[in-house]
Protein backbone atom coordinates (compact mmCIF):
# COMPACT_ATOMS: atom_id res chain seq x y z
CA UNK A 1 0.00 0.00 0.00
CA UNK A 2 1.50 3.53 -1.02
CA UNK A 3 1.94 6.22 1.62
CA UNK A 4 1.85 9.66 0.86
CA UNK A 5 3.94 12.51 1.98
CA UNK A 6 4.81 15.64 1.72
CA UNK A 7 7.88 17.52 -0.16
CA UNK A 8 8.66 20.74 -1.75
CA UNK A 9 9.37 21.06 -5.41
CA UNK A 10 12.32 22.91 -6.72
CA UNK A 11 9.87 25.44 -7.47
CA UNK A 12 9.09 25.70 -3.86
CA UNK A 13 5.48 24.21 -4.61
CA UNK A 14 4.33 21.50 -1.96
CA UNK A 15 2.68 18.49 -4.09
CA UNK A 16 1.91 14.83 -2.83
CA UNK A 17 4.90 12.08 -3.14
CA UNK A 18 3.86 8.09 -3.60
CA UNK A 19 6.49 6.58 -1.33
CA UNK A 20 6.78 2.56 -1.45
CA UNK A 21 6.64 0.60 1.48
CA UNK A 22 9.15 0.96 3.69
CA UNK A 23 11.49 -2.58 4.38
CA UNK A 24 14.46 -3.37 6.14
CA UNK A 25 17.48 -2.04 4.29
CA UNK A 26 15.47 0.29 2.12
CA UNK A 27 14.05 2.83 4.40
CA UNK A 28 14.70 6.41 4.01
CA UNK A 29 14.95 8.29 7.33
CA UNK A 30 12.62 11.49 6.75
CA UNK A 31 14.88 13.42 8.47
CA UNK A 32 17.66 12.51 6.15
CA UNK A 33 15.36 13.78 3.29
CA UNK A 34 17.55 16.74 1.63
CA UNK A 35 15.60 20.14 1.63
CA UNK A 36 15.89 21.88 -1.69
CA UNK A 37 16.86 25.19 -1.33
CA UNK A 38 15.48 26.82 -3.86
CA UNK A 39 16.25 29.50 -6.40
CA UNK A 40 18.48 32.14 -5.02
CA UNK A 41 16.76 35.54 -5.48
CA UNK A 42 17.68 37.39 -8.68
CA UNK A 43 19.78 40.53 -8.36
CA UNK A 44 19.56 42.88 -11.36
CA UNK A 45 22.85 43.18 -13.28
CA UNK A 46 23.80 46.16 -14.86
CA UNK A 47 22.47 45.72 -18.21
CA UNK A 48 19.43 44.77 -16.57
CA UNK A 49 19.13 48.36 -15.25
CA UNK A 50 21.42 50.64 -17.93
CA UNK A 51 20.40 50.26 -21.78
CA UNK A 52 24.18 51.38 -22.94
CA UNK A 53 25.69 48.71 -20.55
CA UNK A 54 23.17 46.62 -22.55
CA UNK A 55 24.37 47.59 -25.62
CA UNK A 56 27.95 47.70 -24.73
CA UNK A 57 27.87 43.98 -23.66
CA UNK A 58 25.68 43.32 -27.32
CA UNK A 59 29.16 44.65 -28.78
CA UNK A 60 31.63 42.90 -26.88
CA UNK A 61 30.00 39.57 -27.81
CA UNK A 62 30.01 40.30 -31.03
CA UNK A 63 34.06 41.10 -31.08
CA UNK A 64 34.16 37.67 -29.68
CA UNK A 65 32.52 35.70 -32.28
CA UNK A 66 34.53 37.99 -34.97
CA UNK A 67 37.43 37.29 -33.34
CA UNK A 68 36.63 33.60 -33.02
CA UNK A 69 36.07 33.94 -37.61
CA UNK A 70 39.50 36.09 -37.51
CA UNK A 71 41.07 32.94 -35.76
CA UNK A 72 39.59 30.50 -38.15
CA UNK A 73 40.51 32.31 -41.25
CA UNK A 74 43.97 32.92 -39.64
CA UNK A 75 44.88 29.28 -39.26
CA UNK A 76 43.35 28.64 -42.49
CA UNK A 77 45.95 31.32 -44.37
CA UNK A 78 49.32 30.73 -42.24
CA UNK A 79 48.40 26.63 -43.23
CA UNK A 80 48.17 27.54 -47.14
CA UNK A 81 50.99 30.51 -46.81
CA UNK A 82 53.55 28.13 -44.41
CA UNK A 83 53.49 24.56 -45.75
CA UNK A 84 55.30 21.72 -43.91
CA UNK A 85 57.94 21.25 -46.26
CA UNK A 86 59.66 17.65 -45.92
CA UNK A 87 62.75 17.42 -43.91
CA UNK A 88 62.49 20.91 -42.63
CA UNK A 89 62.14 21.06 -38.68
CA UNK A 90 61.19 24.51 -38.32
CA UNK A 91 58.21 24.80 -40.89
CA UNK A 92 56.57 22.24 -39.25
CA UNK A 93 57.74 24.20 -36.23
CA UNK A 94 56.25 28.01 -37.87
CA UNK A 95 53.04 25.29 -39.48
CA UNK A 96 52.11 24.12 -36.28
CA UNK A 97 52.21 26.98 -33.82
CA UNK A 98 50.46 29.31 -36.57
CA UNK A 99 48.18 26.71 -36.70
CA UNK A 100 47.55 26.44 -33.39
CA UNK A 101 47.40 30.02 -32.76
CA UNK A 102 44.22 30.56 -35.25
CA UNK A 103 42.93 27.39 -33.67
CA UNK A 104 43.00 28.37 -30.13
CA UNK A 105 42.15 31.91 -31.47
CA UNK A 106 38.66 30.55 -33.13
CA UNK A 107 37.41 27.92 -30.26
CA UNK A 108 38.24 30.46 -27.69
CA UNK A 109 36.29 33.48 -29.07
CA UNK A 110 33.55 31.29 -29.66
CA UNK A 111 33.75 29.87 -26.16
CA UNK A 112 34.29 33.55 -24.31
CA UNK A 113 31.71 35.17 -26.36
CA UNK A 114 28.88 32.58 -25.36
CA UNK A 115 29.89 32.53 -22.17
CA UNK A 116 29.76 36.76 -22.00
CA UNK A 117 26.44 36.21 -23.66
CA UNK A 118 24.11 34.25 -20.92
CA UNK A 119 26.29 36.18 -18.43
CA UNK A 120 25.60 39.41 -19.63
CA UNK A 121 22.12 39.22 -21.59
CA UNK A 122 20.27 36.53 -21.30
CA UNK A 123 17.15 36.49 -19.22
CA UNK A 124 17.93 34.84 -15.85
CA UNK A 125 15.25 33.23 -14.72
CA UNK A 126 15.31 29.10 -13.82
CA UNK A 127 12.20 27.36 -14.54
CA UNK A 128 11.61 24.07 -13.27
CA UNK A 129 9.74 21.11 -15.45
CA UNK A 130 8.34 18.04 -13.18
CA UNK A 131 8.99 14.90 -14.99
CA UNK A 132 5.62 13.44 -17.49
CA UNK A 133 5.33 11.06 -19.95
CA UNK A 134 7.52 10.70 -22.69
CA UNK A 135 5.24 12.27 -25.01
CA UNK A 136 3.41 15.07 -24.08
CA UNK A 137 0.39 15.97 -24.53
CA UNK A 138 -1.44 18.34 -26.82
CA UNK A 139 -1.58 21.43 -24.61
CA UNK A 140 2.27 20.50 -23.19
CA UNK A 141 3.59 20.54 -26.71
CA UNK A 142 1.39 23.90 -27.33
CA UNK A 143 3.45 25.31 -24.41
CA UNK A 144 7.06 23.49 -25.20
CA UNK A 145 6.42 26.08 -28.26
CA UNK A 146 5.80 28.83 -26.23
CA UNK A 147 8.53 28.34 -24.15
CA UNK A 148 10.76 28.40 -27.35
CA UNK A 149 9.01 30.83 -28.30
CA UNK A 150 10.08 33.08 -25.15
CA UNK A 151 13.66 31.51 -24.81
CA UNK A 152 13.90 33.03 -28.32
CA UNK A 153 12.30 36.19 -27.13
CA UNK A 154 14.60 36.37 -23.87
CA UNK A 155 18.11 35.18 -25.54
CA UNK A 156 17.25 37.64 -28.29
CA UNK A 157 18.36 35.22 -30.66
CA UNK A 158 16.05 36.48 -33.12
CA UNK A 159 16.15 40.01 -32.31
CA UNK A 160 19.66 40.41 -32.20
CA UNK A 161 21.03 39.81 -35.30
CA UNK A 162 24.49 41.26 -34.94
CA UNK A 163 25.46 38.35 -32.04
CA UNK A 164 23.47 35.56 -34.42
CA UNK A 165 24.94 36.03 -37.62
CA UNK A 166 28.38 36.49 -36.06
CA UNK A 167 27.66 33.52 -33.58
CA UNK A 168 26.89 31.25 -36.85
CA UNK A 169 29.97 32.46 -38.86
CA UNK A 170 32.36 31.37 -36.34
CA UNK A 171 30.44 28.13 -35.62
CA UNK A 172 30.51 27.82 -39.48
CA UNK A 173 34.40 28.71 -39.71
CA UNK A 174 35.90 26.32 -37.02
CA UNK A 175 36.05 23.36 -38.40
CA UNK A 176 37.43 24.16 -41.43
CA UNK A 177 41.19 24.37 -40.41
CA UNK A 178 40.34 20.83 -38.88
CA UNK A 179 39.35 20.04 -42.67
CA UNK A 180 42.56 21.09 -43.80
CA UNK A 181 44.17 19.27 -41.35
CA UNK A 182 42.32 15.87 -41.83
CA UNK A 183 43.29 16.61 -45.83
CA UNK A 184 47.28 16.63 -44.49
CA UNK A 185 47.24 13.24 -43.37
CA UNK A 186 47.00 11.94 -46.97
CA UNK A 187 49.55 12.80 -49.38
CA UNK A 188 49.04 15.54 -52.04
CA UNK A 189 49.34 12.74 -54.90
CA UNK A 190 46.90 10.18 -55.48
CA UNK A 191 47.19 7.72 -52.91
CA UNK A 192 45.94 4.83 -55.27
CA UNK A 193 48.78 5.16 -57.20
CA UNK A 194 51.23 5.50 -54.75
CA UNK A 195 50.06 2.25 -53.07
CA UNK A 196 49.85 0.70 -56.33
CA UNK A 197 53.66 0.85 -57.07
CA UNK A 198 57.22 1.00 -55.79
CA UNK A 199 60.42 2.18 -56.84
CA UNK A 200 61.56 -0.90 -58.33
CA UNK A 201 62.06 -0.91 -61.82
CA UNK A 202 63.47 -3.16 -64.68
CA UNK A 203 67.54 -3.20 -63.78
CA UNK A 204 67.22 -1.39 -60.38
CA UNK A 205 70.05 -3.68 -58.38
CA UNK A 206 68.80 -5.57 -55.32
CA UNK A 207 70.88 -4.07 -52.20
CA UNK A 208 71.43 -4.80 -48.66
CA UNK A 209 69.44 -3.32 -46.10
CA UNK A 210 70.55 -1.02 -44.73
CA UNK A 211 74.30 -0.65 -46.24
CA UNK A 212 73.11 0.07 -49.88
CA UNK A 213 75.69 -2.50 -51.43
CA UNK A 214 74.83 -3.92 -53.97
CA UNK A 215 74.30 -8.13 -53.78
CA UNK A 216 75.97 -10.59 -56.51
CA UNK A 217 73.92 -13.31 -57.17
CA UNK A 218 77.12 -15.69 -56.00
CA UNK A 219 76.81 -13.80 -52.75
CA UNK A 220 73.16 -15.57 -52.30
CA UNK A 221 74.03 -19.03 -50.95
CA UNK A 222 71.81 -21.78 -50.60
CA UNK A 223 69.52 -21.26 -46.72
CA UNK A 224 70.66 -17.64 -46.58
CA UNK A 225 68.63 -14.91 -46.86
CA UNK A 226 69.38 -11.29 -47.07
CA UNK A 227 67.13 -8.14 -46.47
CA UNK A 228 66.93 -5.84 -49.32
CA UNK A 229 66.40 -2.06 -50.72
CA UNK A 230 66.27 -0.92 -53.93
CA UNK A 231 69.30 0.78 -54.92
CA UNK A 232 69.05 4.49 -55.01
CA UNK A 233 66.81 4.25 -52.09
CA UNK A 234 69.49 5.73 -49.47
CA UNK A 235 69.87 8.97 -51.66
CA UNK A 236 65.90 9.80 -51.91
CA UNK A 237 64.14 12.21 -49.60
CA UNK A 238 61.11 10.31 -49.05
CA UNK A 239 63.58 7.44 -48.36
CA UNK A 240 61.31 6.05 -45.33
CA UNK A 241 57.74 6.18 -47.29
CA UNK A 242 59.76 4.34 -50.38
CA UNK A 243 61.43 1.82 -48.02
CA UNK A 244 57.89 0.85 -46.42
CA UNK A 245 56.88 -0.90 -50.09
CA UNK A 246 59.52 -1.43 -51.42
CA UNK A 247 61.65 -3.63 -48.98
CA UNK A 248 62.15 -7.24 -49.81
CA UNK A 249 63.83 -10.36 -48.32
CA UNK A 250 65.95 -13.01 -50.60
CA UNK A 251 66.16 -16.03 -50.14
CA UNK A 252 68.09 -19.36 -52.09
CA UNK A 253 66.65 -22.65 -52.57
CA UNK A 254 67.43 -25.58 -55.08
CA UNK A 255 65.88 -24.96 -58.18
CA UNK A 256 63.75 -28.41 -58.06
CA UNK A 257 62.55 -27.15 -54.46
CA UNK A 258 60.35 -24.43 -55.94
CA UNK A 259 56.79 -25.11 -58.05
CA UNK A 260 56.36 -22.20 -60.55
CA UNK A 261 53.27 -21.23 -61.68
CA UNK A 262 53.11 -21.07 -65.72
CA UNK A 263 54.41 -17.44 -66.41
CA UNK A 264 56.84 -17.01 -63.60
CA UNK A 265 59.35 -19.70 -64.60
CA UNK A 266 61.61 -16.61 -65.44
CA UNK A 267 61.18 -14.65 -62.01
CA UNK A 268 63.49 -16.51 -59.64
CA UNK A 269 67.26 -16.61 -60.73
CA UNK A 270 68.97 -20.41 -60.13
CA UNK A 271 66.87 -20.79 -57.09
CA UNK A 272 67.35 -17.15 -55.79
CA UNK A 273 64.06 -15.90 -54.96
CA UNK A 274 62.82 -11.92 -53.71
CA UNK A 275 59.10 -11.62 -51.54
CA UNK A 276 57.81 -8.12 -50.78
CA UNK A 277 59.12 -7.77 -47.50
CA UNK A 278 55.61 -6.40 -46.32
CA UNK A 279 53.00 -8.44 -44.92
CA UNK A 280 49.61 -8.94 -46.71
CA UNK A 281 47.84 -8.80 -43.64
CA UNK A 282 48.13 -5.44 -42.12
CA UNK A 283 51.77 -4.25 -43.32
CA UNK A 284 54.16 -5.45 -40.33
CA UNK A 285 57.66 -6.54 -41.88
CA UNK A 286 57.93 -10.18 -42.75
CA UNK A 287 61.18 -10.78 -41.07
CA UNK A 288 61.79 -14.41 -40.19
CA UNK A 289 63.20 -17.09 -42.30
CA UNK A 290 62.79 -21.05 -41.15
CA UNK A 291 65.85 -22.21 -43.20
CA UNK A 292 64.17 -25.95 -42.72
CA UNK A 293 60.96 -25.50 -43.83
CA UNK A 294 61.37 -22.73 -46.04
CA UNK A 295 58.41 -20.89 -44.04
CA UNK A 296 58.49 -17.24 -43.54
CA UNK A 297 56.79 -15.85 -40.52
CA UNK A 298 55.54 -12.23 -39.95
CA UNK A 299 56.00 -11.71 -35.99
CA UNK A 300 53.05 -9.45 -35.38
CA UNK A 301 49.92 -11.82 -35.75
CA UNK A 302 52.14 -15.29 -37.05
CA UNK A 303 51.08 -15.15 -40.44
CA UNK A 304 53.13 -17.99 -42.16
CA UNK A 305 54.10 -17.96 -45.43
CA UNK A 306 55.52 -21.05 -47.96
CA UNK A 307 58.56 -19.77 -50.29
CA UNK A 308 58.64 -23.12 -51.82
CA UNK A 309 54.73 -22.38 -52.77
CA UNK A 310 55.00 -18.65 -54.02
CA UNK A 311 54.73 -17.71 -50.64
CA UNK A 312 51.35 -18.43 -50.28
CA UNK A 313 49.65 -18.07 -46.51
CA UNK A 314 50.03 -21.49 -45.05
CA UNK A 315 48.96 -20.21 -41.42
CA UNK A 316 47.05 -16.78 -39.33
CA UNK A 317 44.85 -14.25 -40.86
CA UNK A 318 46.67 -13.16 -43.97
CA UNK A 319 44.87 -13.42 -46.80
CA UNK A 320 46.99 -12.98 -49.86
CA UNK A 321 50.91 -14.51 -50.72
CA UNK A 322 53.17 -12.36 -50.35
CA UNK A 323 53.97 -10.68 -53.89
CA UNK A 324 57.45 -11.76 -55.47
CA UNK A 325 59.33 -9.70 -57.35
CA UNK A 326 60.90 -10.91 -60.75
CA UNK A 327 64.90 -11.03 -60.43
CA UNK A 328 67.38 -11.82 -62.72
CA UNK A 329 71.85 -10.71 -63.02
CA UNK A 330 73.08 -7.83 -64.89
CA UNK A 331 76.55 -8.10 -67.22
CA UNK A 332 78.36 -7.99 -63.68
CA UNK A 333 76.57 -10.22 -61.68
CA UNK A 334 74.20 -8.14 -59.58
CA UNK A 335 71.12 -8.96 -58.46
CA UNK A 336 68.69 -6.53 -60.60
CA UNK A 337 64.88 -6.52 -60.96
CA UNK A 338 63.27 -7.73 -64.22
CA UNK A 339 60.05 -4.89 -63.25
CA UNK A 340 57.92 -3.72 -59.99
CA UNK A 341 56.12 -6.04 -58.67
CA UNK A 342 53.08 -7.22 -60.68
CA UNK A 343 50.14 -6.56 -57.96
CA UNK A 344 50.66 -4.05 -55.06
CA UNK A 345 52.20 -5.37 -51.95
CA UNK A 346 50.80 -5.20 -48.57
CA UNK A 347 47.00 -5.17 -46.75
CA UNK A 348 44.13 -4.73 -49.15
CA UNK A 349 43.25 -1.19 -49.83
CA UNK A 350 40.26 0.29 -51.53
CA UNK A 351 40.03 0.37 -55.20
CA UNK A 352 42.27 -2.49 -55.30
CA UNK A 353 41.79 -5.17 -58.33
CA UNK A 354 44.24 -7.72 -57.46
S1 LIG B 1 50.68 -8.12 -40.01
FE1 LIG B 1 51.53 -10.00 -40.51
S2 LIG B 1 50.21 -11.38 -39.61
FE2 LIG B 1 49.32 -9.50 -39.13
Amino acid sequence: MAQHGDSNTASGTAVKVSRAPESPGTGVVQSDIPQNPGFPPHNPRMTDLDPNKEKRAERQVAILFFLSIIGSIFALAAYIAYPIIPGDFGSIRTNNLLLGLGITLGLLGIGLGAVHWAKQLMREDESVELRHGTRGTPETREKAVEVFELGNAESGFGRRTLIRNSMIGALVLTPVPAIALFRDLAPMADPVKLLQHTMWKKGTRLTHDPTGIPIKASDVTLGSAFHVIPEGLLQRTDMLEQKAKAAVLLMRLLPQDLHVTKGRETWNYNGIIAYSKICTHVGCPVALYEQDTHHLLCPCHQSQFDITHEAKVIFGPARRPLPQLPITVDSEGYLVAQSDFHEPVGPDFWERET
